[in-house]
C-alpha cells in the first residue's frame, strides 16, 4: 500500500545561498528527508557542492540527510561523505568500477547504501548488488539539472525492479528522482516507489512544507 512514502525534497532547487537558514524552517513531521545532489562537473554536466556544504547544512536541520552521488569514481572522495554521517549515500552505477566496494563501505559505516541507475541503464544490471543495498535509485530524468520532465517510460522500469525485488523477498526500498509533481506521484508510488525526491514541486514559491504535504496527500489520492 501507499500509506508509508517519504518525500526528500531536492535542495538544489531552491537558493543554495540562503538553503542553512532555509531548511530550518522545514517541519521535520513533513519534510521526511533532505536530498542532496552532488554534481562534479564531469559525470554530470553541472557543478553543484561537496562534503563541506552538506556538512553546513546538517548543523541547521534534524531532518535526515538523502546524498545523492553524480561524480565519477565516488571511491575517490567517499570517505569524505560517510564522516557526515547521513541517513543514505547513493553511489551511481555508471560512475565506477567498484560498485560493490562502495556499497559496501557504506553500510560498515551504518549508513543506508543506495545505487542509482540513469534513464538509460537497464534495471537488470544491478540485481546482483542489491545484497549490498538498502535503496535503488531510478532515474526518471537525465542526470544533472533540476527541473526537466518526468521521462514516462520510468515507471516500467520501477514495476520491473519492484517485482524483482518482492520475488527475491528483498527488502529494498525503490526511489525515484526527476520531474516528479502532484500530478504523476501517484503513478510513481503505484508502479512500487517508496522515496519520492522532489526538486521543482516541493520548491514551488519556497513553500516546501506546504507543496511536500500535498505531494504526500497527491501520492494517495
Ligand atoms: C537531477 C537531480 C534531481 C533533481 C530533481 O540530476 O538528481 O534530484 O534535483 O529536481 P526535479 O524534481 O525538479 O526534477
Ligand atoms: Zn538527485
Amino acid at each position: 500500500m501507499n500509506s508509508k512514502i517519504l518525500i526528500s525534497p531536492s535542495i538544489i532547487a531552491g537558493d543554495l545561498s540562503t538553503a542553512g537558514t532555509d531548511v530550518q524552517q522545514f517541519d521535520p513531521g513533513i519534510v521526511d528527508l533532505l536530498h542532496m545532489d552532488v554534481m562534479d562537473g564531469n559525470f554530470v554536466p553541472n557543478l553543484t557542492f561537496g562534503p563541506g556544504f552538506i556538512r553546513s547544512i546538517k548543523k541547521h536541520t534534524p531532518i535526515p540527510l538523502d546524498v545523492h552521488l553524480m561524480i565519477e569514481k565516488p571511491e575517490l572522495s567517499l570517505e569524505s561523505y560517510i564522516e557526515i554521517a547521513p541517513w543514505c549515500i547513493v553511489i551511481h552505477y555508471e560512475s565506477t568500477r567498484f560498485p560493490g566496494r562502495s556499497l559496501a563501505a557504506i553500510r560498515k559505516a551504518g549508513i543506508k547504501s543506495g545505487i542509482a541507475l540513469n534513464p538509460a541503464t537497464p534495471v537488470e544490471a544491478v540485481y546482483d548488488f542489491l545484497p549490498y543495498c538498502d535503496l535503488v535509485l531510478i532515474m526518471s530524468v537525465e542526470p544533472g539539472f533540476y527541473g526537466q520532465s518526468f521521462m514516462e517510460n520510468s515507471l516500467g522500469r520501477i514495476k520491473k525492479l519492484k517485482e524483482y525485488i518482492d520475488r527475491k523477498n528483498l527488502n529494498i526500498m525503490i526511489q525515484v528522482d526527476g520531474g516528479i509533481n502532484s500530478s504523476n506521484i501517484k503513478d510513481v508510488v503505484s508502479a512500487g516507489a517508496g522515496i519520492i525526491v522532489a526538486g521543482s514541486s516541493a520548491y514551488k514559491d519556497m513553500k516546501v512544507n506546504l507543496n511536500t504535504a500535498e505531494l504526500k496527500k497527491a501520492a494517495i489520492l
